[in-house]
């Protein structure tokens, strides 16, 4: 079986539903259920026996010990943190235990097990570690994409967590020998986004008619990429990764997030019309993000010349299944504003003044 942690987050739970298409392998589930994590992303699972959920913390050695010893996993696939960006400038303790110690543990943990296997087991093990483009910094306007050997310039605390979370994995590799493969990925977009992200909190506004807030200018790029394909791509490094490697993943999809927005805007238009107009109407600019970085653009081709790996989704057909699955998941939406979703867009965006 493999071992996946933060499997009930977005990600972790799009990679689990896929896994469970396309193998029978069995996946164990560690998921401390944040607010992020949520088991209605694991509805359809629910009675597959390949799927064995345990509430828990990454950080608890004695129980990722056990978890190892009883389920004796040939992979780690690890997920597990705290991912927005907005939260760790509002509060970034969280950022640094999770991902910075969560991770120290889960490698010590995993070192301790991996240790005692036999040459062969050893040689098939693999800790899969699932990082950030942002790691790498910001870009200029005409600066080429973000390749491997791209220096690490973080600039929010939760980049520098992710940073330092790599820079553990690389060390444990390096050091102890352990067989470890690094993933920095680009903005990740589809089903079960939590909606404090940019496109997800778009639509579920939209579909509120509430303001749609865009932080300072409006023209910070990112690289987007179907969550789907961000999976397809985890199991591809996982198979045939080069150990202690990196490698970059991402859509070849640079967008401003005014034309996002945009683009959500037009769907919504024709899917879903409100009567009171385009929902662009409700566009409003906001103060900006601290430290905003300015550009992402993430350079994916040797993840393509070594494991012949591409995104299958362009983002016209990725962005279209996004928007009708918000609209036929109006209950998954309802359930995740819930109170605490309620304080942090309070936290968020009351004290952010307009223009
Ligand atoms: P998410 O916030 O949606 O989910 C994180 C999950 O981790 C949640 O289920 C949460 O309950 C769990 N978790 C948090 N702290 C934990 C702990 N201490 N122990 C166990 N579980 C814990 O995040 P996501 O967007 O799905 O991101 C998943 C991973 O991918 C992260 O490592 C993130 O840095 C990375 N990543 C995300 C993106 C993106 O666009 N969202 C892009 C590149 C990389
Ligand atoms: O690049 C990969 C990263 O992408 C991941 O590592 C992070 O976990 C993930 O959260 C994401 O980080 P971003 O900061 O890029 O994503 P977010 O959706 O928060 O913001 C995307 C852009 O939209 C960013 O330029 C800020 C802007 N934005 C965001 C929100 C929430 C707005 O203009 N308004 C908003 O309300």
């Amino acid at each position: 079986m493999i071992f996946v942690t933060g499997g009930a987050g977005f990600i972790g739970s799009n990679f689990v539903l896929d896994w469970l298409e396309q193998s029978q392998e069995p996946v164990l589930n560690l998921d401390a259920l944040t607010y992020a994590g949520n088991l209605e992303n694991l509805a359809s699972i629910r009675h597959d026996p390949r799927h064995v959920f345990v509430h828990g913390d990454i950080c608890d050695r004695p129980l990722v010990d056990r978890l190892l010893a009883e389920h004796r996993p040939r992979a780690i696939v690890h997920f597990a943190a705290e991912s927005h960006v907005d939260r760790s400038i509002h509060g970034p303790g969280a950022f640094m235990r999770t991902n910075i110690e969560g991770t120290y543990a889960l490698l010590e943990a995993a070192r301790a097990h991996w240790s005692a296997l036999d040459a062969g087991e050893q040689a098939a093990f693999r800790f899969h570690h699932v990082s950030t483009d942002e790691v790498y910094g910001s870009l200029g306007a005409t600066d080429p994409a973000f390749t491997e050997s791209h220096p690490y310039e973080p600039n929010s605390p939760y980049s520098a967590s992710k940073a330092a979370s790599d820079h553990l994995v690389r060390a444990w590799h390096h050091t102890y020998g352990l067989p470890v493969v690094t993933t920095n990925c680009s903005n990740n977009y589809g089903p079960y986004h939590f909606p404090e992200k940019l496109i997800p909190l778009m639509i579920v506004n939209a579909l509120a008619g509430k303001p749609l807030p865009i932080y300072g200018d409006g023209q910070n790029v990112r690289d987007w990429l179907y969550v789907r394909d961000h999976a397809s791509a985890i199991r591809a490094v996982l198979a045939g990764g080069r150990l202690g490697e990196t490698y970059n993943i991402g859509g070849w999809n640079e967008k401003t997030n005014l034309e996002i927005v945009h683009t959500l805007c037009d769907l919504l238009d024709e899917l879903c019309p409100d009567p009171a107009g385009s929902y662009r109407r409700l566009i409003t600019y906001v103060k900006d993000r601290p430290g905003h970085d300015r550009r992402y653009a993430i350079d994916a081709r040797k993840v393509e010349r070594e494991l012949g790996w591409r995104p299958a989704e362009t983002f016209e057909t990725g962005v279209r299944k996004t928007v009708q699955w918000y609209l036929d998941h109006a209950d998954w939406v309802a359930h995740v504003q819930s109170g605490s979703y309620r304080d942090w867009v309070d936290q968020n965006y009351t004290a952010r003044q307009a223009g």
